[in-house]
Order: structure tokens, then sequence, then C-alpha cells
């Protein structure tokens, strides 16, 4: 199994700095030079650009094209139930045949190619991560979609595109890796066409987080470190930032809280997976890559902090199943929202 994801990190990129660039990483993350949230948040572009080039094999191999959480139904599978998630926004969105629609953070283009494909609307993919972008572009190649999306190398902050010149605009699980609500908000509203609207999932820590809690707190820098992100805001930010860029809030809320019956959204990390994907996912299936690639590492045939790396992810995976079970974070605060117009 983890052959596989030993071979795409031989074949598809410049494996040659996997180990210097996750040192760069953590040191940016952490207390050194560079390090530190303030350096962190200055930073962010090649914070976030080193992160998923180092991660983004490691996510395909797991979880597929879709990068996301999503609540699921007992009866539905995994699969099913991203999809579902997916077309829940396009269709709060209300994208139709003839809309053009800008994805915030489009990670390898999973979410756009269903939204297009759903709506019939067109898609433009934002995303600073050139890697993804190249993943993308061939994955839309092979589904015959490249008439309806398209792509754009961009910083989500500072999109290279007129004001207004999007008929809507939505992220899923992207803005959180932004330095402030207020400049992606912003920018989101710059982009929309008056009228229009944004459709968004967003991270948030949980009225249950207690910041004088040193178990809440390690959890929190375990997901930060392990999963790119510069701090995730609570939600009374991400609702106050929204009112600032000027938008309607039509509807907030966190698709966490579902009723008894539902599976949580962290069950795929903390399950013992039953088909060959959902084991990759859960942490049995991470415990054999890891190993796995920790002697394939060991042979040379993975590339120098394969290992690491995949520890790395291990500390989100593990922060986000507790972060989960406590309540204290959510990674599916659904903002619908309207620019006035
Ligand atoms: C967790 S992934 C989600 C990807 C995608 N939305 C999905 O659900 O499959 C976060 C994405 O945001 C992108 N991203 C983070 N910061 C960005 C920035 N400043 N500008 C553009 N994209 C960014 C990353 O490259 C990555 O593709």
């Amino acid at each position: 199994m983890a052959v596989k994801l030993s071979k795409t990190l031989k074949e598809d990129r410049n494996v040659s700095g996997i180990d210097s660039g996750l040192e760069e990483y953590e040191g940016r993350y952490g207390s050194g030079k560079l390090g530190g949230l303030g350096a962190r948040q200055k930073g962010y572009r090649r914070f976030t650009e080193i992160y998923y080039d180092l991660v983004t094999d490691f996510y395909e191999y797991g979880w597929g094209k879709s990068f996301h959480f999503a609540p699921r139904d007992p009866r539905e599978s995994f699969k099913e139930s991203l999809v579902r998630h997916e077309r829940f926004l396009a269709t709060r969105l209300g994208l139709e045949p003839g809309m053009l629609a800008a994805d915030l953070g489009c990670g390898i283009g999973g979410p756009m190619m269903e939204i297009a494909r759903f709506s019939g609307a067109k898609i433009v993919g934002i995303n600073i991560n050139g890697y993804q972008i190249e993943r993308a572009r061939r994955h839309a190649a092979e589904a015959g979609l490249s008439d309806r999306v398209e792509f754009l190398e961009s910083d989500f902050l500072d999109v290279d595109a007129p004001d207004e010149s999007f008929d809507a605009v939505y992220g899923i699980e992207a803005t959180c890796c932004a330095p402030d609500k207020v400049s992606i908000y912003g920018e989101a509203f710059r982009l929309l066409k008056p009228g229009g609207h944004f459709a968004n999932y967003e991270y948030i820590l949980t009225d249950r987080f207690d910041a004088s809690d040193p178990q809440h707190l390690q959890i929190k820098a375990d997901i930060e470190l392990g999963g790119g992100l510069l701090e995730i805001d609570d939600q009374s930010t991400v609702d106050e930032a929204l009112d600032t860029v000027g938008f309607e809030v039509v509807e907030t809320r966190d698709l966490a809280i579902q009723d008894e019956s539902s599976v949580p959204w962290y069950e795929p990390l903390a399950g013992s997976g039953i088909s060959l994907t959902g084991f990759r996912r859960s942490w049995p299936g991470r415990w054999v890559t890891r190993n796995s690639l920790k002697l394939m590492e060991a042979v040379r045939l993975a590339p120098a902090g394969s290992t690491r790396v995949a520890d790395t992810l291990e500390l989100c995976a593990n922060g986000l199943v507790d972060a989960g079970r406590l309540g204290i974070f959510s990674p599916m605060y659904f903002i619908h929202a309207r620019k006035p117009g």
C-alpha cells in the first residue's frame, strides 16, 4: 500500500528537499528565528507553500481528490458524504449554467470538479501551491472537465482578477489558512458582483474551548502545526469579520453539531477502517503506512524525510480526533453571506 505513496513521492516531485523543507516548516511554526505567530503570519505564503509541498501526496493517498471533512449519514459512504457536503454549498449558492464562481484554496480540484459537474457553472480554482495546481489540472483533464474549470496560481488574499468578476465565491476548509479573517473575507467581497453569494466551511474553536486548559491548548497547537495553520480563530472572530467587511449574513451554523445517529466528522481518522481507502485514513492504516515508509526510507525506496512528514500529519490527526471528541473545534462552521446590491 505505502509502496504506491513512496512511488508518487519519488515520481511527481523534486523530493530531494523533504528533510530540509520540513525543518524550515517546523522552524517557522516553532520559536526559532523565523518562528512565532507574528512571523508566521508575515511569512504565511512561504509557510503554506512548504506545508502543501510536503503533504499533498499524503493527503491524496489517504483522502482522495477532496481534502475536507463532512458530516455523514450512517447509510452513506465516506465518498458520498464528501460529495453531499460539496453539493450543499453549490445549492446554497444557487449555482447554475452560465454562472462563474471562484473556489478559494481549491486543493487538487476534487470539490470544484464535483460542483462544476453538479451545477453546470464554470469554476475558477485559486491556489497558492503550484504542485497542487499541477495535480488539479491533470485530474480535470482526465475527467474531461478542462473546459468547465480553470486554475489560477495565486494567493487568495490578492487575486489577479478585477473587482466584481464572480457571481459566487466559496471556500472549503481553506480560508482557515489565511493570516486573518478580515483580509480573506474582504477579498471574497471584492471579487463578488453586487448581490453575489459567498459560502464557506470555516475552522473554528467552539465555545467549549478553554484557553486556560493546557490540554486544549496542546490540541490546538498540534492541529495547527500538523495542519499547516497559522492560528485557529474562535467563532466570534469569524462572525465579526463577516460584519466588518460588509456582508449580509444569510446563515451561519456549525454543521459538526448533528443528531446522535450521524457519524462524527472525525470518525474517518479515529475508526478502524473497513474499506481499503478507509483503512488508509484510520489509525491502524496510518500506523502501517508510517512503518512501511520508515522501512522504505531505510532502503532508499522512499525519499528521506517521508516518515517525519507522516509523523507531523499524525500529530494533526490525533489532535483532530481529540478536539472532535471534546467538541472544542469544528472544521465545518458553515457561512452563507451576500454582498449587498
Ligand atoms: C485543506 S486544503 C482544502 C483544499 C480544497 N478546498 C478541498 O477541500 O479539497 C487548503 C487549501 O488552501 C490552499 N491555500 C492556503 N493558503 C492559501 C493562500 N494564501 N492562497 C491560495 N490558496 C491557499 C492550500 O494550498 C490548499 O489547497
